[in-house]
Formats: structure tokens, sequence, C-alpha cells
């Protein structure tokens, strides 16, 4: 099973909206999903907790993946939800157990302030596994120059920016009900999802 952390220290970056939407997503696309959440929060596995049976399957942490018993070692993702303030040993341990790490950032000053001393340890701890770090502009016009001064901040890092999700209530409406953007009638999400597609190929380029 590969494994992707979702992090940021900066509280309400959008870490579990980012987390709960990737794995819905995931399991939309067929794939077996687990998420596993660290926040002692608990926020995704609420989310998990409400998320209506018919919908495409999501085991929480330590539950058997649904369908699971493939000896296929990559088979199903692992999605990470990360608390706010997570740095360290507890970064470090966490790092080393996913395939790769995707960062929520919202573009603003206070934001990219916080997360620029994160990206710096971030990459210490991944070394030359650094090209396994991508960034999420969290409620971001790309269009905007917003956008602009966010892709400026984080070409020091060299680290590219996946993609950019819109600020959109479909986000909060959704989550109140255990609900994505992937489980909303298509044409009220066409947009978000196609603003998600680059976020599924960043992740089938992860060894
Ligand atoms: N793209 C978006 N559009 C609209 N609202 C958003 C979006 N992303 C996040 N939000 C809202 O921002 C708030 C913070 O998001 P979220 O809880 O996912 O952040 P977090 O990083 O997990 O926070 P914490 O550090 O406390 O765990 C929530 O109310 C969420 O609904
Ligand atoms: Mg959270």
């Amino acid at each position: 099973m590969q494994s992707v952390l979702v992090a940021n220290p900066k509280g309400g970056a959008g870490k579990t909206t980012f987390a709960v939407n990737l794995a819905a997503g995931l399991a939309a696309r067929g794939a077996k999903v687990a998420l596993c959440d660290l926040d002692r929060q608990r926020s995704a596995l609420q989310w998990l907790g409400l998320r209506p049976p018919a919908l495409p399957v999501i085991a929480g942490v330590g539950a058997e993946v649904r369908g699971a018993g493939s000896r296929d070692g990559r088979d199903g993702w692992m999605v990470v939800d990360s608390p706010a303030g997570l740095h360290g040993k507890n970064l470090a341990h966490a790092v080393k157990l996913v395939t790769g790490v995707l960062v929520p950032v919202q573009p603003s000053l206070f934001d990219m302030a916080a997360t620029g001393e994160f990206l710096t340890s971030l990459m210490d701890v991944l070394g030359k596994k650094r090209r396994s770090i991508g960034i999420i502009g969290m409620r971001v016009d790309p269009r905007t120059r917003a956008a602009a001064t966010l892709e400026a901040f984080l070409n020091q890092f060299e680290l590219p920016v996946i993609t950019y999700l819109r600020d959109t209530q479909l986000y909060p409406n959704s989550a109140f009900a255990g609900q994505s953007v992937f489980d909303a009638p298509e044409y009220i999400a066409a947009r978000e999802i196609r603003q998600w597609e680059p976020v599924f190929d960043w992740m089938d380029t992860l060894e």
C-alpha cells in the first residue's frame, strides 16, 4: 500500500479538507483507501463516521481495508491527515512512513511565513527524496495576484505547485455530510474535480 502524508504545521491550512477529499477521490476512482488520522481532534475520522455507507468505501486506519487480502504491497492508498504543529521527531517519523507528502498552503502572508520553515525542515528530513513533496495552493484562484505571490514564495524551495483548489463552500458543505466534492453531482462539482486531476497524476509518479 502506498501512502501520502498531508501536512502543514499552520492551523487551518486545509489539511483535513484536503485529506478527506483525497481519500474520497481515490475511492471514487476505484482504489482501496484507508484514512489515517494523527490529529487528536480526530476531525478526519469524525468525517468518516458521517460518511453514508452507499458511497465509495474508505477504511478508518486500523480497520481492515475492505476487499484487502491481495498480497500486492502497492495495492491501494493510505491518506494520512496530521495535526497543526507537527514538527521535529514526530514529523521525521511520519515522513519516513509515507511515499509522498502533500502540503496545502494558503496564499496569505501569515500562512506562507509559517510554512517556509516547515518546508526547509521537511526537505532536510527527505534529503534526496524531496521530489516526493508536492504543494497544493489551497483556496486560491490561479489567476490572482495571491497565486503569483505564492508561486514566487515557493520558487525559492524549487517545489512544484501540483494544483490550485478553489475557495468554495462545496468543501465545508459536503464535509458536513461525510462527503467530498467527488460525491457531489457532476454538474455542481465538475470544476473542482478538474482541479484535482493533477493531484492523481502526481501520485501516479510516486515510487
Ligand atoms: N478550498 C476551500 N474552500 C473553502 N473552504 C475551505 C477550503 N479549504 C479549507 N476550507 C475551510 O477552512 C477551514 C480549515 O480547514 P481544515 O480544517 O481542513 O484545516 P486544517 O489544516 O485541517 O486545520 P487544523 O490545523 O486545525 O487541523 C475549514 O472551515 C474548511 O472548511
Ligand atoms: Mg485538521
